[in-house]
């Protein structure tokens, strides 16, 4: 596997690799569930790259960028092993040489779920993975569906700016307990880990409920089974019909839903979601 941390460098190496190119994006500190990204690019693709960048502008809390697992010798092992053909990983003062001005609104999506809670964010995801997009020029680009709402967001961005991308989501990885793997779970106390599979409960308790479409006492159920764990403090379940990506509170035959998440446990901020199929 090369490594390879400037983009003059990489324009001139990608030359020499075969297409179809995958890209697998990253922040790092890689567990399970990004593997398990690679090794789906693996199975479709001549070429694979994974990028590692702790992308400074999605984070609009200063602490959790700090915090941000960076295991740099750990990852390069695990993809070596996975037969990641080149990783990308940039400096910051290479991907930002000055400060990004640049604003990409996503709209509705801003004013939803991580877009209301995390003023910002998806305006730093936007303007990274674009980049990325531009100096990588993958055919193919994997993402996970625990971050849901992140993949509704660089579906409007391949649509909108027309980037010759085939967008990949692959399913959520989890630990034995069901909790979603997470690069931030590695900040878990003790006790914050013991609970944190609670997430997962109550988004498979409000999947059983919204069955009978009961939707708000169903919501409230859950809200209630979160409560009962005091290390747990929700910021929102929300419900969102896959098709049009909009916040929904009724659940109709013949659809998608993704039942999406957000909380802290003790002083992590932890996301999930399921997709749930109303046949
Ligand atoms: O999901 C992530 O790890 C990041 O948001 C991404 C897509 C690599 C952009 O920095």
């Amino acid at each position: 596997m090369k490594v390879i941390d400037t983009i003059s460098q990489f324009r001139k190496e990608i030359k020499n690799y075969e297409h179809p190119i995958a890209l697998v994006p990253t922040m790092g500190a890689l567990h399970e569930g990004h593997l398990a990204l690679v090794k789906e690019a693996r199975k479709t693709a001549k070429t694979v790259i994974v990028s590692i960048f702790v992308n400074p502008i999605q984070f609009n809390n200063a602490v959790d960028l700090e915090k941000y697992p960076r295991t740099f010798h750990a990852d390069s092992k695990l993809l070596t092993k996975e037969h990641c053909d080149i990783l990308f990983y940039p400096s910051v003062d290479e991907m930002y040489p000055s400060k990004s001005e640049l604003k990409i609104d996503f709209g509705y999506q801003n004013k939803h779920m991580e877009g209301k809670f995390r003023p910002g964010h998806f305006n730093g995801v936007g303007i990274v993975v674009a980049k990325l997009f531009n100096i990588i020029q993958p055919d193919l680009a994997f993402f996970g569906q625990k971050d849901l709402q992140q993949c509704i967001v660089i579906q409007q961005l391949v649509k909108e700016l027309s980037f010759p991308i085939d967008i990949k989501i692959i399913e959520t990885k989890r630990e034995q307990s069901g909790l979603a793997m997470s690069s931030r779970n590695a900040r878990l106390s003790e006790d914050a880990r013991a609970v944190a599979p609670v997430l997962y409960m109550s988004l498979l308790s409000m999947a059983e409920g919204l069955k009978n479409n009961n939707f708000e006492e169903t919501k409230a159920k859950s809200q209630e089974l979160l409560s009962l764990t005091k290390q747990i403090k929700e910021e929102y379940i929300e419900v969102v019909e896959m098709e049009s990506g909009k916040v929904v509170s009724k659940f109709e035959k013949g659809k998608k839903y993704g039942i999406c998440i957000a909380a802290f446990v003790g002083n992590v901020r932890l996301i999930d979601n399921i997709i749930v199929d109303n046949e």
